[in-house]
């Protein structure tokens, strides 16, 4: 198979994870006889210091071009003036929007290798296999949102939390049909108790789940409660589905339970055209250029961009399977051992997943 990946490493610990990813795919390319050809593309800060924008008009033309792309991190301190022209996450948003991808999954898996890496207790969070679906192209993230000065010297803001009955029926149905493929279970998430858009989404998947989906249990849980939840009772979930910022919160809340950011893919696919694949974890600039970060999330996330863009499980399977091998063998990154203790590099633990992938 001959692939066109475009890579947008983005900044802080991104250009160095995306590095390792990339290590890793071209080792499956030879392996399995595959020719991925890559190409390095600006977003985010990098890009807003290289042109004046953090998403050049190139970056989106080759992202359209593409069959999958792999995004490392974008933002930093460098960039975080509130009074900024632009800012690197506006690159990211925009890529979303401008491909149309609507649908962020973002699975949260324990490790059985690290249930000790987690701050909560291990008969918590031991089996905890939840797939989210977090809406991503609309919400109070793309509402009309405004600034205005007032009379009394005071500055008035606003965001407002938008959706459309389509924007709510094409993620509910991506995400049951997902659970149908896993344990039958779907969660919708909302606040309906307060806000009006999650009025809505509450009777949209629940007629899509009666019409289209029968066979699937299903339930709605408030955001509020579902926080709680998620730390209580973690295994209970199946796949949740729910709206752009609770998605936001949610997810980062739930990559606790592994144990670390470090470990968590995601993919942003749409309902066609190249799926985006990236780490959770953001640019960490604390550590940027330390060679410390952990790269097992981008390597997984590569492993999600041969999964679902291109077609490739078994190729996908082969780069999960040699994660674990490396973790069983007792191979940590710093975020995943306590301060001090003795840790891997980010190369170091690439090299020990090549060598896994090799055996
Ligand atoms: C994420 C990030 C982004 C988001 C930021 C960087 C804009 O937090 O992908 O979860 O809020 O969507
Ligand atoms: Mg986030």
């Amino acid at each position: 198979m001959h692939s066109k990946i475009v890579l947008l490493p983005g900044d802080g610990i991104g250009p160095e994870v995306v590095g390792q990813a990339v290590r890793v795919l071209e080792a499956i390319a030879t392996q399995f006889k595959h020719v991925f050809d890559f190409s390095s593309h600006l977003i985010g800060g990098i890009a807003i210091d290289q042109t004046g924008d953090a998403l050049p008009e190139s970056t989106t033309a080759a992202c359209k071009g593409a069959d999958a792309i792999l995004l490392g991190a974008v933002g930093g301190p460098k960039w975080d003036d509130p009074n900024a022209k632009t800012r690197p996450e506006a690159g990211l948003l925009k890529i979303r929007k401008e491909l149309g991808l609507f649908a962020n999954l973002r699975p949260i898996v324990t490790f059985d290798e690290l249930l000790d890496s987690s701050p909560l207790k291990r008969h918590i969070i031991e089996g905890t296999d939840i797939l989210f679906f977090r809406e991503l192209t609309g919400g109070l993230y793309f509402g009309a949102s405004g600034l205005e000065e007032l009379p009394d010297g005071q500055q008035r803001a606003f965001s407002t939390a938008v959706y459309t009955t389509s924007e709510v029926e094409r993620i509910v149905r991506m995400a049951a049909a997902a659970a149908v493929k896993r344990r039958g279970k779907l969660t919708m998430v909302d606040k309906a108790n307060v806000l009006e858009a999650s009025r809505l989404w509450r009777r949209v998947s629940a007629r899509i789940m009666k019409e289209e989906f029968p066979t699937v249990e299903y339930d709605v849980v408030l955001v509020d409660s579902m926080a709680m939840h998620l730390l209580s009772r973690p295994t209970s979930f199946d796949v949740v589905v729910t709206s752009n910022m609770f998605g936001d919160i949610l997810t980062d809340e739930a990559s606790m339970l592994p144990g670390s950011l470090g470990m968590l893919p995601s993919a942003s696919l749409g309902s066609s055209g190249p799926g985006l694949y990236e780490p959770i974890h953001g640019s960490a600039p604390d550590i940027a250029g330390k060679g410390i970060a952990n790269p097992l999330a981008t390597i997984l996330a590569s492993a999600m961009l041969l999964r679902h863009s291109l077609g490739l499980e078994k190729e996908a399977l082969a780069i999960e399977s040699a994660v674990k091998k490396v973790l069983a063998a007792g191979h940590r990154t710093a975020d995943l051992v306590p301060r001090g203790a003795a840790s891997l590099g980010t190369i170091a633990i690439t090299d020990l997943v090549l060598q896994a992938l090799a055996a």
